[in-house]
């Protein structure tokens, strides 16, 4: 197992929940009732698992070993997905905006939460086919065998020491918004 075999698992439950936001979405545009709390584990996952973990490992683990094994960090392709992460933070939090503003009773809360969650599924599904495919493989050539071993234990030590019980906890809560959502219209 590779140290990009990790991230790439990752991206597998990142893209569960974007497809049960995308789903939410849908209900919405329908006019249809989606419990405040579901769009509430949506965003904690997004934010926890997807950004703080997840995007963390990449930030703080992955692209600073990428770039001792010579690829620039910022031009070329660590410097976009460190552009895209940021613009990902923006449409999260105006996202969590929305949803605290529809609590307050605001009309047009839904909107914004609907634009900017359909940017936010836009953005993270391009930008995980891109690390899918492109810079994972620049990783798994140009990274030594040592250095990938070191990099999937400080990949878990960084998941123990950010998110700890978290990471098991919030892949429970996909797997329930999964069944809710999955079979449903
Ligand atoms: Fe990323
Ligand atoms: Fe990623």
């Amino acid at each position: 197992m590779k140290p990009t075999d990790v991230l790439k698992n990752e991206h597998v439950h990142i893209k569960e929940m974007l497809s049960i936001l995308n789903k939410i979405l849908g209900k919405i545009g329908r006019g249809q009732n989606v419990p405040v709390e579901d769009l509430l584990n949506v965003l904690n996952f997004i934010k926890v698992f997807a950004d703080k973990c997840h995007h963390g490992k990449e930030e703080n683990i992955l692209f600073p070993a990428m770039e001792e094994a010579g690829i620039p960090r910022y031009s070329g392709p660590i410097g976009v997905m460190l552009i895209e992460h940021e613009e990902g933070r923006r449409y999260v939090k105006a996202m969590s905006e929305a949803v605290e503003e529809y609590k307050n009773g605001s009309l047009n809360a839904l909107e914004k939460f609907m634009e900017n969650a359909g940017n936010y599924i836009s953005l993270l599904e391009q930008h995980i086919w891109k690390e899918d495919n492109i810079l994972f493989n620049l990783a798994d050539e140009n990274i030594s065998d040592r250095v990938k071993m070191e990099l999937i234990e400080k990949f878990e030590e960084f998941e123990v020491k950010e998110i700890g019980e978290e990471h098991k906890k919030q892949l429970k809560i996909l797997q329930a918004l999964k069944e809710k959502y999955y079979s449903s219209r």
